[in-house]
């Protein structure tokens, strides 16, 4: 089957973010997942392809991946998705968001994205799946996963959540992470399976242990795969 979308990745800002364009190809809108930083860049970007902006996507409330919200808003009159837990989390005055719930789906055009709650880095982390790719904010990067240790983050949550990507999602789905801090853009979640530190645990309590205290002191980015026997040994 012929894709619906096309993804176009846009690394802005000072932090390395990623910044979506989800583009349904029947219609020509899309939906810019993590506005943040150069707002003008991504406008730009669409105007020169016609591409209509018709909505924004949040994976989760943090500055780095928001700060572009508003001026998008004011510019093309988007409608804003974002989960519900995380809307409680951000206690931010939105107006006239879509709070929706894991398991929702929406509509770009032809292309149908679902919504996955995936919390552990903040309490209503979402990710968002379309047939063959899965945007991942911060939850799950390339070789690695988000940080438990800001406010509204919980490392046992992170766990689970990454177990049931592990277990319930297509092995080769691609991933389209927050965040560029590792040796390749995307990978397939099988490859992340065998090489993300993250995904080797079966014990949360030493998930917990490795991402709260281990894992800052002993890798850096550019993040490179890791097997389970190099970690476990
Ligand atoms: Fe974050």
């Amino acid at each position: 089957m012929n894709k619906t979308y096309e993804i176009t990745a846009m690394e802005l800002g000072p932090m390395e973010n990623f910044v979506y364009l989800i583009t349904d190809l029947s219609a020509n809108q899309a939906a810019v997942v993590d506005p943040a930083w150069d707002v003008s860049k991504i406008i730009q970007y669409a105007e020169s392809k016609d591409i209509k902006i018709t909505d924004v996507l949040l994976t989760h409330s943090h500055h780095d991946h928001i700060n572009g919200v508003e001026e998008i808003l004011n510019h093309s009159d988007p409608q804003l998705h974002l989960l519900k837990d995380e809307a409680n989390f951000w206690k931010a005055i939105l107006s006239t968001p879509s709070l929706h719930y894991g398991g929702d789906n929406i509509n770009i055009g032809n292309t149908e994205i679902s919504i996955l709650h995936t919390p552990g880095h903040t309490p209503g982390s979402a990710c968002y799946l379309l047939n063959d790719d899965i945007i991942t904010g911060d939850t799950l990067f390339v070789f690695g996963c988000g940080r438990c240790d800001l406010q509204g983050g919980d490392p046992e949550q992170m766990f689970s959540t990454l177990k049931k990507m592990k277990t319930e999602l297509n092995p080769e789905t691609v991933i389209h992470p927050g965040h560029n801090y590792a040796s390749k853009v995307t990978s397939q979640l099988s490859e992340q399976i065998t090489g993300n530190p993250f995904m080797h645990f079966h014990e949360c309590s030493d998930f917990v242990e490795y991402r709260m205290h281990t894992h800052d002191k002993t890798r850096k980015t550019p993040y490179h795969p890791i097997t389970a026997k190099e970690l476990l040994e």
